[in-house]
């Protein structure tokens, strides 16, 4: 080992010390959030050409992040800049990342090109003509040049015959929701049709659920998109049935607050399954859309959330690799979860109970005032408890509830939520609004919930208006929420989603 190896090798082991993994256990994988051009018009049916052109401007953009993320300089220490530690291995782009949304079944369809199937070992990704075929071609030597595997979202139509295929469209092909990953070598190894759609009447649901997965060096990885990520299929179907804790996952998502924003759900999606989770999202602030992140087994490597600046922002971090778990591992009915009140008799309990609107479901909520309590709310077959310390601040009105019931606005998905919230202001009858804004810190917080449903353990910061993640906080196996040391910032929310997939169905 001569001298610059052993600064390498140091600065490395300090820099996986930090992320809390081992050297030799770790890879580096980039997202890509990215502020989209849309087309000057969605409503009205483009040319091929045109269409390509739209994509090709953001395939532009792609191309000169893509290849920022597969030779990362070290700029930790000036001395050693110039050497180069080798790049991430995998990057993920976001949904609607060519074209952007809105979009008709007829608008779509020139952004649309025929993705032959990656089983078929006929198939290849990129036939000598082109014409048809730019994006895939494009994907597949960027995946080659870069040496990565890339996982993008775009449009494939495939033919269909009416007589044979009762669920044949009428103009005689499928028009999906499409991500598709290249490996190193520019093949195209999977695709993945989006199952629940999100008001896209551009495309269709494909007739069954595709549970896909795909092999790299680093472990075994499953595919969804978006939406998908609050049903059961394909999500829970491939953690629990094939055993994947690596998912890559496109999403163009709109910010529901306070329980459905991007970063805030993603990542308590990877702290409930212990899983790496690479989400990259568009970034569209005016409406909302932004946040995106490299989610792993205790919260985050790396996120970004950003509602002021325009510009996309390129992740790489490094995440354990993690090795497939065996089928059947049923961690929803590992545990007993008894409601033991928390053990803490001689805290005062409040009787000041209303009732609001979150996200357009009625919680039974109850008010929490002083330095420190107890408050227990109960709503149906949910009762949900915190015990908490913190620095009061007067302007801050705080609600702890609970919901248990068919959420259908937007989406029909059956919730058990227990959630303490800081309302917009200092009126009762606004907690549940929107707000990003709080000034109280918590240095001690214990959440129970009865649901016995899967629990997405969820906790929110507010830093000067912006969305933050913190990981000082745990979720241990008996569905417990505990904050045990001060929060870094002052808290928006904390919550227990609790989704309960059998009811889903009335
Ligand atoms: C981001 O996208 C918007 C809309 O397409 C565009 O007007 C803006 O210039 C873009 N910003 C940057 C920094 O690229
Ligand atoms: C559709 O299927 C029918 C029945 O097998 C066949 O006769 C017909 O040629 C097919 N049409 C096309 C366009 O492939
Ligand atoms: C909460 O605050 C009270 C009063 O200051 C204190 O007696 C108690 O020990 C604190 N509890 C925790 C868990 O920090
Ligand atoms: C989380 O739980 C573990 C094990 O119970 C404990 O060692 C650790 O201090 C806890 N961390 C936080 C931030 O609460």
């Amino acid at each position: 080992m001569d001298v610059s190896n052993v600064l390498i090798f140091c600065l490395v082991s300090l820099i996986n010390h930090a992320n809390g993994y081992n050297y030799l256990d770790i890879v580096k994988v980039a997202v890509y959030e990215h502020n989209v051009t849309l087309p000057p018009f969605t409503v009205i049916p483009v040319t091929r050409d045109e269409a390509v052109r739209n994509m090709m401007e953001n395939l532009k953009v792609i191309e000169y992040q893509a290849k920022k993320a597969s030779d990362q300089m070290l700029k930790v220490f000036p001395v050693i800049e110039r050497i180069t530690i080798r790049g991430a291995k995998l990057l993920v782009l976001p949904e609607d990342g060519l074209y952007g949304y809105l979009f008709t079944r007829r608008t779509i369809y020139p952004y649309l090109e025929q993705i032959p199937d990656p089983k078929d070992p006929a198939s290849t990704p990129c036939p000598t003509s082109r014409a048809g075929s730019e994006v895939q071609c494009f994907l597949s030597r960027l995946a080659m040049e870069t040496a990565m595997f890339i996982v993008a979202n775009m449009g494939d139509k495939q033919p269909c015959n009416k007589s044979i295929d009762t669920h044949c469209p009428l103009d005689g092909h499928y028009q999906y929701n499409t991500d598709v990953i290249y490996n190193p070598s520019g093949k195209l190894i999977a695709k993945y049709h989006k199952y629940n759609l999100f008001y896209e009447p551009a495309f269709d649901v494909p007739n069954e659920p595709e549970i896909v997965t795909f092999e790299t060096p680093f472990g075994l990885f499953g595919v969804f998109t978006c939406f998908d990520i609050l049903f059961h299929d394909p999500p829970i179907e491939l953690i629990q049935n094939k055993g994947v804790r690596n998912i890559v996952f496109p999403t163009a998502w709109f910010d529901a607050l306070p329980h459905l924003s991007a970063v805030g759900f993603h990542s308590a999606f990877a702290v409930k399954w212990e899983i790496n989770l690479l989400a990259a999202n568009i970034h569209h602030p005016k409406q909302n859309a932004q946040g995106s992140g490299i989610y792993s087994i205790d919260g985050f490597t790396a996120y970004t959330y950003d509602n002021k600046d325009q510009n996309g922002r390129l992740l790489v971090s490094s995440i354990p690799i993690l090795k497939s778990k065996p089928k059947a591992d049923n961690s929803q009915n590992r545990f007993l979860r008894v409601h033991d009140g928390l053990k803490t008799s001689n805290y005062q309990v409040s009787d000041s109970e209303f009732k609001a609107p979150v996200f357009h479901d009625i919680y039974d909520f109850v008010l929490v005032s002083g330095d420190y309590g107890k408050r227990e709310i109960c709503q149906k077959d949910l009762c949900c408890s915190i015990v908490y310390n913190r620095t009061e601040n007067k302007n801050d009105l705080y609600a702890f509830g609970a919901f248990d019931g068919l959420h259908t606005y937007q989406g029909t998905y059956y919730l058990q939520v227990c959630t303490l919230l800081k309302c917009q202001n200092t009126n009762f009858k606004s907690c549940g609004v929107d707000t990003t804004y709080a000034a109280t810190t918590f240095e001690y917080l214990k959440m129970t919930s009865t649901s016995n449903g899967y629990i997405y353990p969820e906790v929110m910061l507010s830093n000067n208006g912006m969305l933050e993640l913190s990981n000082r906080w745990n979720f241990t196996k008996d569905g417990v929420l505990s904050v045990i040391e001060n929060l870094e910032n002052p808290l928006l929310s904390a919550s227990l989603i609790s989704r309960v997939y059998s009811k889903d169905k009335v």
